[in-house]
């Protein structure tokens, strides 16, 4: 089986991406102190959330914590979303500011809200749009503009070819592409021959995303596809652990799943950086789908999350948490690794599941 080296550098333009498995960009989810986490166990790039780019909107509480990268680990990107080119420009300039070093523009999202609004993958039917967008956004700023978007609206209208070639000639430096169309939003799968087929269209970087959940997938869709790496979304929620085993698959090492400690240890720190990123009041409620996840997939009994959800201090849950965790998860290793990654999908994954985020869009 081919190797393909999960430490090799993709260059878009002048910046340096120190690896080819990347974090997805994921609203409500991804935040500042989850990409930590992610980058820390081995996803050599995480954009940030999607945050929209009406001027109006730039000073609200979630367009602040978005544009917010202090102590984020290089290199940094945020993803904008919008459809006038005026705002995109000026968010591309002030994301700049926040110390982006790539901007990314969402032709992906699904959501009623945002396409209603002729943004997001509601762009994929107007090439000529998403073009200018891409000007005046490669325009505004000095650093690397990319695209993430999807196969097209339907499936009798698949553009990504097009749409690829057209931002390479505006000077985008880099492609990353869902395998589903706007109209399957998350159902079916994902197809990878699109991004095969996009792959050997431009020369920039190109990053496969869809339905990636363990190592032999990521071998596969590299692989069948040709591009340059991957992008995990739904199966890092509640498992950072995934770009250690994709990593691993990917340079042919045997994957050493983390131990007991190791596993309490990175939710306790995922806690305590949520709760001081949201601060207590709000941190106490947006933690909870976090913990849901690392629940659901370390086959934990749901019923405890009621007791946690109970606790209204972050000392307390802190402690509840870590508790329950010494008591419920087996002690060897070989279980922990049967617990993390169960070979058949686990039953009750977040799969096709839109967050409250993305239902609502932003703001
Ligand atoms: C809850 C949720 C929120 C998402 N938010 C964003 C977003 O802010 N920007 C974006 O480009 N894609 C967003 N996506 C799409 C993912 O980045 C990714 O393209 C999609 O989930 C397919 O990859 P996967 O099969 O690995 O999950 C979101 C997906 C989910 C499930």
């Amino acid at each position: 089986m081919e190797n393909f080296d999960s430490r090799t550098v993709l260059n878009v333009a002048n910046v340096e991406i120190p690896g080819r498995v990347f974090l997805a960009p994921m609203a409500g989810i991804t935040d500042l102190p989850y990409r930590r986490i992610c980058r820390a166990h081995g996803a050599a790039y995480a954009v940030a959330e999607m945050v929209a780019s009406q001027a109006q909107l730039r000073t609200s509480r979630k367009s602040q914590e978005r544009f917010n990268l202090k102590g984020e680990q290089a290199p940094r990107g945020i993803q904008l979303l919008g459809c006038f080119s005026q705002d995109l420009a000026d968010s591309a300039r002030y994301a700049a500011e926040c110390g982006a070093q790539i901007i990314d523009l969402n032709c992906g999202c699904p959501a009623k809200k945002v396409c209603s609004v002729a943004s997001g993958a509601a762009l994929l039917a107007n090439e000529d749009l998403v073009k200018e967008l891409l000007e005046a956004m490669v325009s505004s700023v000095s650093g690397p503009v990319t695209l993430k978007y999807r196969t097209g609206t339907d499936e009798a209208h698949i553009n990504a070819v097009r749409i690829a070639k057209m931002a390479e000639s505006v000077g985008v430096q880099m492609l990353t592409l869902h395998g589903r169309t706007r109209a399957q939003a998350f159902r079916g799968e994902a197809e990878y021959e699109t991004i095969r087929q996009v792959k050997q269209a431009v020369g920039i970087p190109v990053i496969a995303n869809g339905d990636i959940g363990s190592g032999a997938k990521a071998l596969q869709v590299l692989q069948e596809t040709g591009a340059d790496g991957v992008l995990i979304g739904r199966a890092a929620m509640g498992n950072p652990w995934i770009f250690e085993e994709i990593s691993a698959a990917l340079d042919g090492r045997r994957y050493v799943p983390p131990s007991k400690k190791a596993v309490i240890d990175v939710i306790a720190e995922h806690t305590e950086a949520h709760l001081s990123f949201y601060g207590s009041e709000r941190g106490l409620k947006t933690i909870r789908k976090h913990i849901s996840w690392y629940f659901k997939r370390l086959d934990l009994c749901t019923d405890y999350l009621k007791r946690l959800y109970e606790e209204n201090t972050p000392s307390g849950l802190q402690q509840a948490l870590v508790r329950i965790l010494e008591d419920e998860l087996p002690d060897s290793e070989s279980a922990m690794a049967g617990v993390l990654f169960p070979l058949e999908p686990k039953p009750h994954l977040p799969h096709h599941e839109e967050s409250k985020d993305e239902k609502t869009g932003v703001d």
